[in-house]
């Protein structure tokens, strides 16, 4: 048969090209080879230098496919590998030392063999071996063909090979995300502030509930250390070795809640080249903890719930049923029971949530930790942005930081110090930024909340992100911008503007 090579290197190399899964790709070239080769199996090896041994990740048979297996690899054969430079016909009648060495690792009898070595930048990567029925099938003409479709067989294994690494190194990290929360945690400082004061109450439910197993809804306005507190219990828990998995159901779009919280099987759905395990099962052994819960979408709410109640899950294209054994931890800012009653939140997945609520009262609420907090953070911001000795505080500065309103709670006082701290330059912290006419329109605002009851979370936030966006001339995002001062990322915080109904766009001054 006369071939056009350049017709045949263009098909190969599309096909071979057409896919990140390995498997799809040589499939697809497998059905346009056959035109031009006897072949009945398609072998992809890897040489693994590492493990001393052939991994082959492929084995096409007709319709079949067999997943990856290991194959150790006699000394032998791997200095002959190392050695071939182009395809080579492999003959189970050429009585070398070398073909027995090969026929102990795969039945040669009755088939022929092509094999093309894979090379990247002259390093050999792995093999590709074509096999047909039957003996003395291949020549050199089909060898020199093949030949031709070396390069981007390599190509593609190399990008098989680094995509599987880049997913590896993605899930290790996922994992080691315990470890490096841990670090984190440690420098913020193991103790909570106001543990023994304004927090005292919430640390006595820490400490009853932390070695048990039970669900654990957290409830508090921004930035009152939701998250610290959780932190806190995983740590102080029987699970503490094992992971702690952060869920932020606010930020994970809705088409992709599912199967980031529940993972899934190759091939779920376009996109999914490989399995992938989601936040529950990574969770596994440790705790998960789900934050902002009231953003999560009805579907994600109903599957939610059934995990609670089965201590199972399910991949998203999957049937196998997989059993977890994961501590539960939610926290919102939100009014849940009122988002019951607008239906937007379900009330059997509350019941469930709500085994033990424990609810972190908003600093103005606990104005005697404010000195503490604001001492502990000149300590740590100090040392963060490398002053040596930190800087004392006014005298006045502190009683009048402890009549603030603080809507924006701990993150916001955190902000604030690291604000002033980036402004010093010698003397005292005076804490101007915040503005005697500001302290005083607060204090009178936190009268005001006094006599007509407190506002709720949504009010108050509200009320704060206009003040913060007044402040701003609108801008949200970049350096100066509102996302910035008040600590959040931009989206989430416009995401929270829309909800709240404060306009988008810089204001234009006229
Ligand atoms: N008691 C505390 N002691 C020390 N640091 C605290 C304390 N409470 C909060 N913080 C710090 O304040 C910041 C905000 O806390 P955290 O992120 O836990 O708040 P949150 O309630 O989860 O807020 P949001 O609802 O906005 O997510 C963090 O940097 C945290 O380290
Ligand atoms: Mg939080």
């Amino acid at each position: 048969m006369i071939v056009n090579r350049d017709e045949f290197f263009r098909e190969v190399t599309l096909k071979v090209c057409s896919s990140l899964d390995i498997g799809v790709a040589v499939k697809r070239a497998f059905d346009y080879l056959r035109e031009h080769f006897p072949l009945d199996e398609v072998y992809l090896d890897i040489l693994d230098s590492r493990l001393g041994a052939i991994r082959r990740i492929l084995h096409l048979a007709g319709d079949g496919a067999t997943s990856e297996e290991i194959i150790p690899l006699p000394e032998l054969v791997w200095d002959w590998a190392g050695s071939l430079t182009g395809p080579v016909i492999i003959d189970a009648r050429t009585a070398s030392g070398l073909a027995k060495a090969i026929a102990t690792l795969v039945k040669m009898e009755g088939y022929s063999d092509l094999a093309l070595p894979l090379r990247v930048e002259n390093e050999l990567i792995g093999m590709l071996i074509l096999r047909a029925n039957g003996e003395r099938r291949y020549n050199k003409g089909h060898a020199e063909l093949l030949s031709v479709v070396a390069d981007p067989f390599a190509l593609a294994l190399a990008n098989t090979l680094s995509y599987q690494e880049v997913l590896r190194y993605r899930d290790i990290l996922l994992d080691d995300n315990r470890f490096l929360n841990r670090e984190l945690f440690s420098q913020a400082g193991d103790e909570i502030i106001g543990g023994n004061t304004g927090l005292r109450n919430v640390m006595e439910m820490v400490r009853q509930v932390a070695p048990l197993n039970n669900t654990v809804l957290l409830m508090g306005e921004t930035g009152t250390g939701k998250e610290v507190i959780a932190n806190t219990i995983h740590f102080a828990s029987p699970r503490k070795d094992g992971p702690f998995i952060k869920v932020n159901c606010g930020a994970i779009p809705e088409s992709l809640m599912d199967s980031e919280l529940f993972g899934h099987e190759k091939g779920a759905f376009t996109g999914a080249v490989s399995e992938k395990r989601g936040r529950f099962e990574r969770a596994n052994g440790g705790t998960i903890f789900l934050d902002e819960i009231g953003e999560l979408p009805p579907q994600a709410q109903v599957r939610l719930l059934r995990v609670l109640q089965q201590r199972e899950i399910e991949r998203v294209g999957g049937d196998r049923i997989i059993p977890i054994n994961v501590r539960v931890i939610a926290a919102t800012h939100r009014n849940l029971e009122s988002m019951i009653s607008e239906n937007r939140f379900r009330e059997d997945l509350w019941f469930r949530l709500n085994v033990f609520p424990i609810i972190i009262p908003p600093l103005r609420q606990r104005k005697d930790d404010v000195p503490a907090l604001i001492r502990h953070f000149v300590g740590q911001k100090s040392s963060e942005l490398g002053i040596a000795v930190p800087p004392a505080i006014a005298p006045g500065a502190l009683e009048r930081l402890k009549n603030y309103g603080w809507p924006g709670n701990v993150r916001e006082l955190e902000n604030l110090v690291e604000r002033e701290l980036i402004r010093y330059r010698g003397g005292q912290l005076r804490f101007d930024s915040l503005l005697p006419s500001e302290v005083e329109s607060e204090t009178a605002h936190a009268t005001e909340i006094i006599d007509n009851g407190p506002l709720n979370l949504d009010e108050a936030m509200s009320l704060h992100i206009s003040k913060v966006l007044t402040m701003t001339k609108g801008k949200v995002h970049g350096p100066g911008g509102a996302a910035e001062l008040l600590g959040i990322n931009p989206n989430t915080l416009r995401g929270r503007m829309s909800k709240l109904g404060i306009r988008h766009g810089r204001l234009h001054t006229i």
